[in-house]
């Protein structure tokens, strides 16, 4: 038996960037990069990439960080991981890529008389399968001309390797377009040569606006995923999981109460399993007392979240957020003339309030133009607030 006085450390990670200790859910995204990876080791092809579009917090991040350990586990392949800052994302790329280079060993092997044993066309046809082609330089040549090369010289030490690589590219919304073009270019242009590559993106819903204006062919033609809050039994498993398997088990009202107020958020679900874990120190199991008392701090640290999107917004932008809130409850898809209607105003002298909440980062416009806020809960935390 546990002893409970022992304290055990809190298994839930309400922060973001953080691996949970239980990964729910999310089948289809992890099936989707598995099947990716095998083509790519396998099949000798280089898929399509994944492009992963989701709001605030509900796991891209963490999910990314899943598709590695895929990778890792079923290919021994290594990542390299790049968050995109408004700073420029290609010098950091071009570096990881290099120290992906040294790491696989830094050199093409040399057979026994010395020659290289791989070569630029050769390596292409017999390694690959198709005709000769494109003459790779190795690692031979350290004078690198084009992001293309810098692709090209690390996947050929990967492949010598009999590995791949893996590249996740996080906050990609944040990329400048010129940026975008550049590596889409590279991608675009290394794509036929069938590296063992894999290409994983994370992004906000924003990035999809880029669609058909800025975004290059090879992301337009990726495969997308929408991640959105996880389904109730998935939920439950984020939400038990952790709790179970450290020794301290959730009663059935516990759950309950906590996954209401959760909503299926991911970020929500550990933050509720953060302060009910905390609330129970002593006891062996976590019951409904337990969350009450934890409630106000749940409600709290969600709060923040709200309210800083809230203050960051004008008087008249925050009339528009309210409005929004309410044509939500009318209909959960609701578009720009629905919120321009609850407001009692032409959609056209409203639309460049939307434009602006969606430049801010704090409402997105899904696909089938729908409006929705980018922090999973702000219509009902608004909907509070104008009760009181
Ligand atoms: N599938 C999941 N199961 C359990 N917990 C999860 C899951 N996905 C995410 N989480 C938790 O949710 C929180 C947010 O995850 P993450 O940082 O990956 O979100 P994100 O979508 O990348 O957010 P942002 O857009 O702000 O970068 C973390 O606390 C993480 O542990
Ligand atoms: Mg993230």
């Amino acid at each position: 038996m546990r002893d409970p006085s022992v304290r055990t450390p809190n298994p839930y990670t309400p922060g973001f960037n953080q691996a949970p200790m239980v990964f729910a859910g999310r089948g289809e995204v992890i099936d989707a990069a598995a099947e990716a990876l095998e083509v790519a080791a396998f099949d000798r092809r280089t898929p399509r990439p994944l492009i992963l579009v989701g709001p605030r917090g509900v796991g891209k991040t963490v999910t990314l960080g899943e598709i590695s350990h895929v990778a890792a586990e079923q290919h021994s392949w290594p990542t390299v991981h790049v968050e995109a800052k408004s700073a420029g994302i290609l010098t950091e790329l071009v570096d990881k890529l290099r120290a992906a280079k040294s790491a696989f060993g830094g050199t093409v092997p040399r057979d026994k008389s010395g020659k290289k044993s791989i070569t630029g066309a050769t390596f292409q046809a017999s390694a690959f399968g198709i005709g000769a082609g494109v003459d790779i330089s190795t690692s031979d040549k350290q004078q690198v001309t084009s992001l293309a090369e810098e692709f090209r010289t690390t996947m050929t030490i990967a492949h010598s390797r009999t590995s791949g690589l893996l590249l996740t590219l996080d906050e990609l919304q944040n990329a400048s377009p010129k940026d975008l073009h550049e590596l889409g270019g590279a991608l675009q242009e290394i794509v036929p040569e069938n590296w063992p590559l894999v290409v994983a993106v994370a992004a906000l819903p924003s990035l999809r606006e880029t669609r058909g204006s800025r975004l290059p062919t090879y992301l337009e033609r990726a495969e997308w995923h929408s991640l959105d809050s996880l389904p109730e039994p998935d939920a439950r498993d984020a939400l038990t999981g952790p709790a179970e398997q450290s020794g301290r088990p959730l009663q059935t009202d516990a759950t309950d109460t906590l996954l209401s107020m959760s909503g299926g958020y991911p970020y929500a679900i550990q933050v509720a399993g953060h302060f009910a874990w905390r609330a129970s120190h002593g006891s062996t199991t976590i019951t409904a007392e337990h969350v009450a008392k934890a409630t106000p701090r749940i409600q709290a640290d969600l709060g923040q979240l709200f309210t800083s999107r809230w203050e960051d917004a004008s008087g008249r932008e925050r009339e528009y957020l309210v409005a929004l809130a309410t044509a939500e409850v009318i209909d959960d898809e609701p578009n720009g003339g629905d919120v321009a209607k609850v407001l009692g105003e032409p959609v056209r002298s409203v639309s460049y309030l939307r434009e602006r909440l969606i430049k801010k980062g704090t409402i997105y416009r899904s696909p089938t133009g729908g409006l929705h806020f980018i922090t999973p809960g702000m219509g009902d935390w608004i909907r509070r607030q104008q009760k009181h």
